[in-house]
């Protein structure tokens, strides 16, 4: 037992004067490791008289805690004092080159949305927002789709267990805005809608914009110009467009603008129309009094358009090789 707490002490001295982290490692080793002499004396304490282990397997276990303990003890000191070197004297090396952090950008999506924003409140138009969970009324029946009506079978509906839907389009944001401000009114709606639909160019979840300016004289001239205005700023250039004949429940007359695309095609962008008197008398507004227009378009549609982007569903895959593309 004498000889343990000498070489003990011994040990100590050592682990304190070791030189480097390499050394005490070594050290740690040949005291503690598989072969060490504290762990022999450990496996030793078997052949012991069974009167004598329990002192014994006791000092050696106290040897053995200190002489651990030393050892993390040195280890610290000695990697403290490594870092202040470098930290000091020329352990770093300043021209190396920064690691660089990638530059983050918006998603293509929100620029798309941003982009139209822009450009339609600084043609007088003032954001609204709605809920994405809708009752029946405010998606369907105040938009002139009453029960049975055959469009409402068209947008392929997410129903809640509650009888809430997600909102299939924007329009309902239209209603909410007359019942809560009233004529004259010049509101834009931008957000997400629902759909159960899944292809290239559908997704679940997508983004409108929806338009509704209601004032005493508002007239389908407006709407056209307001339009092209829009769509020149929108892919800014000149662009050729044409309004077709077409069906929305919520406007009388509707049409879809499409604009010229590629070798003299056209593409549809968007829907539009006079807003149907019932949707005016829905909102609170006398239709007697005022006219309005109304257009909606799908956000990943006009971003399909502009950036050349041909899947609608790599907008929503978060492929970041993909979405850092779109940095400005
Ligand atoms: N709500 C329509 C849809 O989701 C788009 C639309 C068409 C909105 C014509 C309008 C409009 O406001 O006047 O397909």
């Amino acid at each position: 037992m004498g000889d343990l707490e000498d070489r003990a002490r011994e040990a100590l001295t050592e682990i304190e004067s070791a030189a480097t982290p390499e050394a005490l490692e070594e050290l740690r080793v040949r005291l503690l490791g598989r072969k060490g002499e504290i762990t022999a004396q450990l496996k030793a304490l078997g052949s012991l008289p069974p009167e004598e282990r329990p002192a014994a397997g006791k000092a050696v276990n106290e040897a053995k805690n200190a002489i651990s303990a030393a050892i993390a003890a040195r280890r610290q000191a000695l990697s403290d004092r490594r870092l202040d070197e470098e930290l000091s004297g020329g352990g770093i090396d300043v021209t190396l080159p920064g690691r660089g952090i990638p530059p983050g950008a918006r998603h293509p999506v929100t620029r798309t949305i941003r982009r139209m924003r822009d450009i339609l409140t600084g043609a007088g138009f003032s954001a609204r927002s709605g809920p994405e969970v809708e009752d029946e009324f405010h998606n369907f029946t105040a938009l002139n789709m009453p029960e049975n009506h055959p469009a409402r079978a068209m947008h392929d509906t997410f129903y809640l267990p509650s009888g809430m839907l997600l909102r299939t389009h924007t329009s309902p944001v239209q209603i909410r805005s007359m019942l809560a401000e009233g004529a004259p009114l010049k509101i834009i709606s931008l957000g997400r809608v629902f759909r159960r639909d899944s292809d290239q160019t559908h997704t679940p979840v997508f983004h409108q914009v929806e338009g509704l300016a209601v004032d005493e004289s508002v007239s389908l001239a407006n709407l056209k110009s307001l339009l092209h205005e829009f769509a020149e700023r929108f892919f800014e250039r000149k662009v050729e467009v044409r309004f077709r004949a077409s069906y929305f429940p919520f406007t009388e007359p509707s049409a879809e603008m499409d604009v010229r695309w590629g070798d003299g095609g056209w593409l549809e962008i968007l829907g539009c129309g006079m807003v149907h008197p019932e949707v005016l008398r829905h909102g609170g507004v006398d239709p007697e009094r005022y006219t309005g227009y109304a257009f909606g378009m799908g956000v990943e549609r006009m971003a399909m358009l502009r950036y050349g982007v041909t899947d609608i569903r790599r907008f929503f895959e978060n492929d970041i090789r993909f979405l850092g593309q779109f940095a400005p």
